[in-house]
């Protein structure tokens, strides 16, 4: 369909046809008119059908023409990323573009400039707690990926902003993207929009099965792969870059990205000219300028990448990530090793996808398949629009009788239903509080009602429902997080608190018994520590075979802990071992000690560290915030805490750090040249500051800015981040 024949404003289809889109997708076609009228839709199509840009046009086209805002929300960062710089491209038509994945515990002053916000769901139900303002000019509400209703950390989120808006502003036009599940229909009659389902895919996506040097396809042809390699992966990824495509080869750990991406650089390098090979060493050389601390896992990485492969998994530094993604999208890098994070909705060129793995490891089951969704998902990042003119996924089997079971389980299958998570007692204490908190909810029959028009309730029979709720109720009673009046329910100061800081109720009740126990002990960093390490939002580091260290030292500081430790022989001892080993950690980072040492010493990934440190940061935010609101004398312990984390620096370093682009590591080489704090600066000729390791003239420059003693050259800005 020409972009003419829908009623589509002039401005907009210029946009789209400076963007190379001349026509609409057959499942486009169909959807944009209900999509144009401002019908709440639910598109569960394919990947790489386009759904994102039937979103996209519904939002812009309504607000150019009625203002008002609009929230897209998708479950990664990196995908909010994409979408943000997609959404960018219309900010001629005077709309105005904002991205938020951050701060949970911050209302919407900066955003309520933006007149579309791409954010995750965390933060859009994050802004409802806060009491959005601005809630009824939101005229459009996309959530991507809503299949991700299913998963049992983010889905229930998804449906309980779908409620709400649905409650509190139900003339927001609410679009739903999906991959093709089997129970589309239920989705669309709960959320009452119009169903567009379709097997259409822009690019021919082959699904086939290797055995044999010969891959089976679902259309039935058949390729014979032969080439210099023997061992299978070698041979399929060699294959397709001699034809020119790129590859991402799926796997199920990280320890096997790194490995296999090691093998298969060595194939690849083979095949790389040496213009390619410049341009690999100059995205190294970028990548290096821009990480913050040396880091010699990396190497391994770039080691890869040098040779035009990378690996790709959550413990990498987001901006490696980024780097990596970046790499293969401007075709750099030839194939990447990644696991199935990489898998949800990203935009890459791969022509060829291999799926080494059907299997995962699941801590409650062992070895489990995986679901066709996620097969599916993997399988649809081959061939993408605008990159390649068609694209194959491939499964490896070890003998006939496997290749059968592929086709039949996999390829041929029909994907799973999906079902609602929010029953589950975390979710439903978690969000019946924020319901409570917001008077969104004020009794027991408006509790009811918001449990009835989610998906949960769409899903289950009322005895269900009610035990559960009732569960959950009992459990803020009881805890004194809400309370019950004449006239319903109301949250109590600590109830209402705990639901804008966006942490869980159980974590919240720990850390007010560890606070309360502080005031007769005399505390350390560590007791504070295990503390948030012990709450259920922060996911403790695995216990391995090697740590006996962490029981031994546990038995020397028990003392100074706060919470009550379970004996030895009881099930969740593992549990308080790995929660003190994750405390032990970020005490260790504290101390200034290495990210390097840190990720030998604990067999852990950088990224890791920056996780634990970033939802420490976050639970240390809350500690504070109850700490003052019940005035507890531990509150300038916490703060000190607090930003000691953040910069993962020495009590000493605090008053440097204060400085901008001053982190742990410049901060210590001053100290280390006799500026202990940022008084001694003063006076000092910037030469001198510059010459100090680590520092430069940049920095010392905008040092010089920051204690009001500008100099010449003043104005130049801090390129890079914080040392
Ligand atoms: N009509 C069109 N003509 C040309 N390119 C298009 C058209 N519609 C979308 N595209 C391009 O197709 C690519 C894939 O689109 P999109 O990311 O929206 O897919 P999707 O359906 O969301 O897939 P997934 O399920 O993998 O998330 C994008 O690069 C987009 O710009
Ligand atoms: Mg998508």
């Amino acid at each position: 369909m020409k972009l003419s024949q829908l009623s589509l404003d002039p401005e907009i289809q210029e946009i789209l046809r400076k963007q190379g889109i001349d026509e609409f997708y057959p499942p486009q076609a169909e959807a944009l008119p209900y999509a144009l009228e401002g019908k709440h839709l639910v598109l569960s199509i394919p990947t790489a059908a386009g759904k994102s840009l039937v979103a996209y046009l519904a939002i812009v086209q309504r607000l150019k023409n009625e203002g008002g805002k609009a929230f897209y929300i998708v479950p990664l960062r990196a995908l909010a990323r994409e979408k943000y710089e997609d959404l960018k491209a219309f900010e001629s038509l005077g709309l105005k573009v904002g991205i938020s994945t951050g701060d949970l515990d911050e209302s919407d002053v900066r955003l309520s400039k933006y007149d579309i916000i791409v954010c995750t769901s965390e933060k859009a139900d994050s802004l409802l707690r806060h009491g959005l303002h601005w809630l009824d000019k939101i005229k459009v509400l996309v959530i991507d990926e809503i299949h991700l209703i299913h998963d049992p950390s983010r889905g229930p989120t998804l449906e309980v902003i779908i409620a709400q808006f649905k409650a509190l502003n139900p003339q927001t036009q609410i679009i739903a993207l999906s991959a093709t599940i089997k129970n589309a229909v239920e989705l669309a009659d709960w959320i009452g929009g119009k169903l567009i389902q379709s097997n259409w895919r822009p690019v021919v996506l082959k699904e086939g099965v290797f055995f044999q040097n010969t891959v089976k396809y679902n259309d039935g042809s058949i390729k014979k792969i032969v080439g210099n390699q023997k061992q299978t992966l070698e041979l399929l990824v060699e294959e397709s870059l001699r034809d020119g495509g790129q590859t991402l080869v799926f796997v199920n750990n990280r320890k096997s990205t790194v490995s296999l991406a090691n093998r298969l650089s060595l194939v690849v390098d083979d095949l790389l000219s040496d213009e390619e090979k410049k341009d690999l060493k100059k995205l190294v050389s970028t990548m290096k300028r821009e990480q913050n601390e040396v880091v010699s896992l990396e190497q391994s990485l770039v080691t890869c990448i040098e040779k035009g492969v990378a690996f790709h998994h959550a413990g990498l530094e987001s901006a490696q990530r980024r780097a990596v993604e970046q790499g293969f999208k401007n075709r750099s890098i030839k194939c990447i090793v990644a696991t199935p994070t990489l898998a949800a909705g990203v935009n890459i060129p791969a022509r060829r996808v291999i799926i080494r793995d059907l299997w995962r490891y699941d801590e409650n089951f062992g070895m489990t398949p995986i679901p066709i969704l996620e097969y599916k998902q993997q399988a649809g990042r081959a061939g993408r629009p605008r990159y390649d003119k068609e694209g194959d996924a491939i499964t490896i089997a070890k003998d006939a009788n496997q290749r059968d079971s592929i086709f039949y389980n996999y390829i041929l299958a029909d994907t799973e239903p999906i079902y609602s998570k929010l029953g589950s007692q975390s979710a439903l204490r978690m969000h019946l509080l924020a319901a409570i908190s917001t008077q969104f909810v004020r009794d027991t029959e408006g509790m009811y009602k918001f449990i009835e028009s989610t998906f949960y309730a769409y899903q289950s029979d009322k005895y269900t429902i009610k035990t559960q709720v009732d569960e959950a109720l009992h459990f803020l009673l009881d805890n004194q997080l809400i309370d019950q009046m004449d006239s319903g329910y109301l949250a109590t100061l600590f109830g209402s608190r705990t639901s804008s800081l966006y942490i869980d109720p159980l974590s919240a009740i720990q850390l007010k018994t560890a606070l309360e126990r502080s005031c007769n002990k005399e505390i350390t960093s560590l007791s504070l520590l295990h503390a948030i390490c012990s709450t259920p939002d922060l996911r403790s580091l695995y216990l391995r075979g090697s740590d006996e260290w962490v029981e031994e030292k546990a038995e020397k500081i028990q003392h100074s802990l706060l919470l009550d430790i379970p004996t030895p022989s009881s099930d969740d001892y593992e549990w308080f071992l790995s929660d003190l080993k994750t405390a032990f950690l970020l005490e260790d980072w504290i101390e200034e000690i290495p990210y390097d040492a840190l990720v030998t010493k604990y067999n852990i990934w950088p990224g890791d560290v920056h996780t634990v440190v970033e939802v420490a940061e976050w639970l240390l935010h809350a500690t504070q915030e109850y700490a003052r609101m019940y005035n507890f004398s531990c509150v300038s312990d916490v703060n000190n805490l607090l930003i000691r984390v953040q910069n993962g620096c020495k009590e000493e370093l605090l008053n440097l750090v204060t400085l901008k682009g001053i982190g742990r590591v410049r901060a210590r080489a001053l100290y280390h040249e006799g500026f202990k704090t940022v008084n001694d600066l003063r006076n000092v000729p910037v030469e001198r500051i510059a010459k100090i390791k680590t520092i430069g003239k940049a920095v010392a420059t905008q040092i010089k800015q920051q204690i009001g003693e500008t100099t010449s050259r003043g104005n130049k800005s801090l390129r890079g981040t914080k040392r």
